[in-house]
């Protein structure tokens, strides 16, 4: 008997024998071979998958790792991936891989799955479930088609990085990504998506340590983020470019926070100093937010900071100043409207002089409880009503024949009166914004005669230039040879200036294309821009369509088109294009044209792309100008047949033959200004620092990449080029190779625009041109605030 078991046991060990000579997932690592291309140096020869390159097994012969990331690999994955129960580490980032990465459902052992900067196109949405041991996952810069993050994360328990940035995550942030789920989490990368919605309140016992979301486009975060109170382990946090609302929340308990962005943001309220005194900070960046109260001055030493006011409505310039406000004086200024309650607010001032305005309505009840208030002088106005009671000599009501009377002197029932309380009361309150606004005016003024860093507020308080059609048509603009800034087809662009100061680009159309055929393309111009505005969109600022004038007012963008950035740098001494700058040129540009073949309300076709209609802005992101050819496709085709316009070099063959247009014919001219942004190079890359060295391995794939997306675009069939939607994703995962800086993904998509149309037809004669003060738009020279106020007050 015993001799019998032993024999099996021999006998099993000899199984066992053979087969641990054999690996149990060879025919799993056979498939995977077979799917992959490899490059010419590397590759995966002989019968045991354990001895490949960039492979490791067990003792038993069971596949632990596979890292062949960045090897030059193309192919896709096989789909049974799941079946290697004992993989801890699966590698494949960098290379350009396609297709979907497939499930890895059930292997328990894994800890890391890393795919980031290939080109798969999905990600199976049970790929985590059951990955108890997985710590760090990277999937950045896939061109997924647009995903949520998958239920089955929840099991993944041990995850301790997860990163995901610019890989089209759509959504919400799942409610499940909080503490009670992932107690190691430290990691959070998701910048650079579509990700919509809240911040999850789970958030709040979170032990995560870099949060990183900003960036989202179009969609965007929003809400409030006090939740951030309470994510106490936070070293740095970035929310750049979403649509966060409210203010900043007791910060004390984020000792550890050294990077906090918030920039782009609609943050309001004041800065508290529970975040200021953070000793921990190094670099914090709050621009373009609605923050009030006095610029914050930061404890921590060695601190960058950035809050350039642009949008903020910091009461100074210089950090630190206090704004308590003591003294309002609005004597004389001509003000309408009532007394706003609000001044309750302005605790600490001793004198309010409103005398000799037009102020009705009551004496606020609420201003009596101002402490400090000495002196309340609202002699020569027209208020009405029960006067409050003030300490003695405190009221000056001399000159308001009505006082003490309840009725004004209109005849009105109570219905009436009380619309007027309603109104009075609104009224009030933007006034007393207002009010804010005008002291803000006068401690700034006080303090610091240089007011160039106040820049227009938020367009909510509108800037208030009113340049009507006819300030614009009559002049102010110097049509001097000088100015030019050059000639177009149809007209020649001047640089102009505004009454407001503000530098603009004036496309003056001569007088002899003024009719027929020019006023066409002027009219189809308007007709566009009227619809489209986005942020790779050069912005049409207003225009005007009097009897002998048409002009075309553009935003200025300074630094003058692609063409001179690409081919006469040397001679406009300019410095060359970098790399990356180019991919982002392209993209921005990608990013218009897409926008105007599919965002805008109707479809639009270009007709003329080339490097001289695209245009840099001072922070050298594209916009695409010179809509003057682009015809409205009509509305449910895609083709339209109409005259050639173009310019050679950049017409589609099928263009120029037969004359069709359709939205391919845009997507061939961007293919060769791809191929000139890539065959410029030669001259510009002799002097690189060292730094740049190891970007060359990055610069010979995504130089690949560019090409073969070049050659698809100028396919000599129209159908084999891909839609500008591809064009934008392919181009959106390289840039994210490169790193750039985290700007890239703002805002893409402008205000609103104008009604400009109602302009034209001579309407709406009270609308600002200047309505629109996006993030994007170019800073104009200082206003004075008072300015604001006198225009404001008058709606
Ligand atoms: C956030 O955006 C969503 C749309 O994505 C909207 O429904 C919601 O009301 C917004 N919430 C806040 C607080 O603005
Ligand atoms: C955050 O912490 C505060 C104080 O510790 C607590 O009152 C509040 O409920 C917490 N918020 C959440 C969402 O956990
Ligand atoms: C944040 O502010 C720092 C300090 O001013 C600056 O160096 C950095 O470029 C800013 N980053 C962003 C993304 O704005
Ligand atoms: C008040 O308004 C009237 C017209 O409504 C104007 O004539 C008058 O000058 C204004 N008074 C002051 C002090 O601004
Ligand atoms: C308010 O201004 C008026 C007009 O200049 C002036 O006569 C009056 O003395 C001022 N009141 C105070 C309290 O300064």
């Amino acid at each position: 008997m015993t001799i019998i078991v032993n024999v099996l046991f021999c006998f099993l060990c000899a199984i066992a024998l053979v087969s641990a000579q054999q690996s149990p997932d060879l025919a799993t690592m056979n498939a995977l071979r077979d799917s992959l291309k490899f490059p010419k140096d590397f590759s995966w020869t002989g019968p045991d998958p354990c001895k490949w390159s960039g492979v490791q097994c067990d003792r038993s012969n069971r596949i632990t790792r596979i890292q062949i990331g960045n090897k030059g690999m193309s192919g896709t994955l096989t789909s049974d991936l799941n079946t290697l129960s004992s993989l801890t580490v699966f590698e494949v980032m960098g290379n350009k891989l396609t297709g979907g990465i497939p499930s890895l459902a059930g292997l328990n052992a894994l800890q890391t799955i890393n795919a980031h900067d290939n080109s798969f196109t999905s990600i199976s949405a049970d790929i985590f479930t059951g990955l108890t041991s997985l710590q760090h996952v990277y999937l950045d810069s896939n061109p997924f088609s647009p995903w949520e993050i998958p239920m089955s994360l929840k099991s993944a328990t041990s995850l301790a990085d997860f990163s995901a940035a610019n890989c089209f995550l759509s959504g919400k942030i799942p409610d499940f990504l909080g503490g009670q789920t992932f107690p190691s989490l430290q990691k959070l990368r998701l910048s650079s998506n579509s990700l919509s919605g809240e911040l999850p309140l789970s958030f709040a016992n979170s032990p995560v340590q870099t949060l990183l979301l900003n960036g989202q486009t179009p969609q965007k975060l929003n809400g409030s983020i006090s939740v951030l109170q309470n994510m106490t382990s936070l070293t740095e946090v970035s929310l750049q470019g979403n649509a966060f609302s409210g203010p900043l929340p007791d910060m004390s308990g984020l000792v550890s926070l050294t990077k906090f962005n918030v920039r782009e943001n609609q943050l309001t309220g004041l800065v508290p100093s529970s975040f200021t005194e953070l000793q921990s900070l190094a670099v914090v960046n709050m621009t373009n937010n609605l923050f009030q109260g006095s610029t914050p001055t930061f404890k921590a030493k060695n601190i960058a900071v950035d809050i350039t006011p642009r949008l903020n409505s910091f009461c100074s310039d210089s950090p630190g100043v206090p704004s308590d406000i003591t003294v309002i004086n609005f004597k004389g200024m001509g003000l309408k409207g009532t007394i706003s309650p609000r001044f309750a607010d302005l605790t600490s001032v001793r004198v309010i002089n409103l005398s000799q305005n037009n102020l009705t309505g009551v004496i606020p009840q609420e201003i009596t409880k101002l402490t400090s208030l000495a002196t309340l002088d609202v002699s020569n106005n027209q208020l009405y009503g029960k006067v409050p009671v003030f300490g003695p000599n405190v009221l000056i009501t001399t000159g308001n024949p009505d006082l003490g009377k309840d009725d004004p002197g209109h005849a009105s029932g109570s219905s009436g009166s009380n619309a007027g309380t309603v109104v009075g009361y609104v009224f009030g309150v933007v006034l007393g914004l207002l009010l804010i606004g005008l002291i803000i005016f006068l401690v700034v003024k006080k303090r610091k005669q240089n007011r160039k860093k106040y820049q227009q507020q938020h367009s909510g308080e509108e800037d208030a230039l009113k340049i009507t059609i006819d300030n614009l048509c009559a002049g102010g603009n110097n049509f001097d040879e000088k100015n030019i800034l050059g000639r177009g087809g149809f007209g020649i662009v001047y640089k102009g200036e505004l009454p407001s100061g503000k530098t603009v680009a004036v496309k003056r159309m001569e007088s002899s294309v003024i009719s027929g055929k020019g006023l066409d393309e002027f009219k189809s111009e308007i007709a566009v821009l009227t619809k489209v505005r986005h942020r790779n969109l050069v912005k049409v600022e207003g225009y005007c369509l009097e009897a002998n004038e048409r002009l075309l007012v553009y935003e200025y963008m300074p630094l003058g088109t692609l063409s001179s950035h690409l081919f006469n740098w040397q001679q406009e001494g300019l410095q060359p294009l970098e790399w990356s700058r180019r991919l982002i040129i392209a993209s921005d540009v990608a990013k218009g044209v897409e926008y105007l073949h599919s965002q805008a309300h109707q479809s639009f076709i270009h007709r003329d792309l080339k490097p001289s209609n695209i245009l840099l802005g001072d922070d050298m992101r594209a916009r695409v100008a010179d809509f003057g050819l682009v015809r409205l496709a009509p509305e449910g085709t895609q083709s339209i047949e109409t005259k050639i316009a173009g310019t050679f070099g950049y017409l589609a063959p099928e263009y120029a033959v037969t004359g069709r247009v359709t939205t391919k014919v845009d997507v061939y001219s961007f293919g060769v200004i791809l191929m000139e942004l890539l065959t410029g190079r030669k001259a510009l890359d002799v002097k690189r620092s060292e730094e740049d060295v190891h970007l060359v391995t990055w610069f010979r794939r995504i130089i690949n990449k560019v090409a073969e997306l070049a050659c698809h675009c100028s396919a000599r069939e129209p159908h084999q080029r891909p839609d500008m939607s591809h064009v934008v994703r392919v181009l959106a995962s390289l840039l994210d190779q490169w790193k750039p800086d985290e700007d890239i993904s703002g805002n893409d998509y402008d205000a609103p625009p104008p009604p400009l149309l109602e302009m034209i037809q001579g309407t709406g004669n009270d609308s600002s041109f200047f309505g629109d003060n996006s993030l994007t738009s170019i800073p104009s020279r200082p206003r004075q605030i008072d300015n604001t106020f006198n225009t404001g007050q008058g709606r």
